[in-house]
């Protein structure tokens, strides 16, 4: 049963009885206190105060669907069909699942957790209850794999877009699609191909966004959120998501249309590699950051000679 109805009513910060908590959602008692245990589990701060009830300690930023919707331009909540959900394996999978099951146009499904969240490179993506979000998005491109170079920074460049209109500064972006910030990265993006070399492509595009997370364990790189980088700022989860939601859209609309180079020098004004010392992952190749080519392959000049590396081919990374 979700725990959403439970913490709606809780988000007031009042204390609750547990049998008005009961009777205002149609169940037992100890439904209620399972409820609790679990939100409690997951990291919800709910005090239990002995004789009295329950109280949410702190602010809780729900994902709501209206909300997000409701946020949407309206050419863009008119083609996508929005899903919320309080847990999933990983977003990515759930829009395949969908697919399979028949369902069409542009599907975007957002998870307050992930239990098998996943980044680039086998990497697991850690993704606790109530602080960040997870999204995915499901769309059929009239393009074939051969043309869609260039997609994974189109959704960076969307991404940054959006946040910067609300007011965040100084990001950047890491070769192909990493946004970061010089105190570490905010949002990640996984992008999986089904379909035809030519002709048109299914596309998954996974974004994971830091946004609340002031702490946690098991990732293993540097990394910021918003909370943290704009602490004057008050970041909602369904604001930030409808942001992305209609940028992305809107983005990948326009590059099915003229390709990458309109995105070119707005990807080029927020590189962070250009002139910086790289390395491939493996080793394989080294030299120093050139920028990008038309297609949005990154350009290293090595001691043989400049190198466009493709998107997905390898991962660079600074040399330290
Ligand atoms: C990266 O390694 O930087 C990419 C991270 C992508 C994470 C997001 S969270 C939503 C979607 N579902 C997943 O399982 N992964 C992506």
């Amino acid at each position: 049963m979700s725990t959403k109805p439970l913490l709606g009513l809780l988000s007031d910060g009042q204390v609750h009885s547990g049998e008005s908590l009961a009777a205002e959602l149609g169940v037992s008692r100890t439904a209620i206190w399972k409820q609790v245990g679990r939100l409690q589990g997951k990291g919800v701060a709910i005090e239990t105060i002995r004789g009295r009830g329950y109280r949410l300690a702190g602010s809780v930023d729900l994902l709501d669907n209206d909300t997000i919707r409701s946020r949407l331009p309206a050419p863009v909540s008119d083609r996508v069909r929005l899903v919320v959900l309080d847990e999933v394996d990983s977003t990515n999978t759930d829009i395949s699942r969908r697919w399979r099951q028949g369902e069409d146009g542009i599907l975007v499904t957002l998870a307050d957790t992930q239990s098998a969240g996943r980044g680039r490179r086998g990497r697991v993506w850690q993704s606790p209850p109530g602080q960040n979000l997870y999204l995915s998005f499901g769309m059929q491109l009239a393009r074939g794999f051969t043309s869609l170079d260039g997609l994974s920074l189109v959704v960076g460049c969307a991404i940054a877009d959006a946040l910067e209109a609300m007011g965040a500064s100084d990001l950047g972006l890491k070769w192909p699609n990493d946004l970061v910030h010089e105190r570490g990265k905010l949002a990640g993006v996984l992008i999986e191909l089904q379909g035809e070399l030519e002709g048109s492509a299914q596309v998954i595009i996974g974004v994971g966004m830091n946004i609340h997370m002031t702490a946690t364990e098991g990732v293993d790189q540097p990394w910021t959120s918003l909370d943290l980088l704009y602490p004057e700022q008050t970041w909602k989860r369904n604001a930030v998501a409808a942001a992305v939601v209609a940028s992305v859209v809107e983005s990948v609309d326009r590059f099915v249309e003229q390709g990458f180079a309109p995105f070119h020098a707005q990807w080029a004004r927020r590189d962070t590699l250009r002139a910086r010392e790289l390395v491939a992952a493996g080793g394989e190749l080294q030299g120093l950051g050139e920028g990008i080519d038309d297609a949005g392959n990154y350009l290293v000049r090595t001691a043989e000679g400049v190198r466009a590396v493709h998107a997905g081919e390898i991962s660079l990374r600074m040399r330290s």
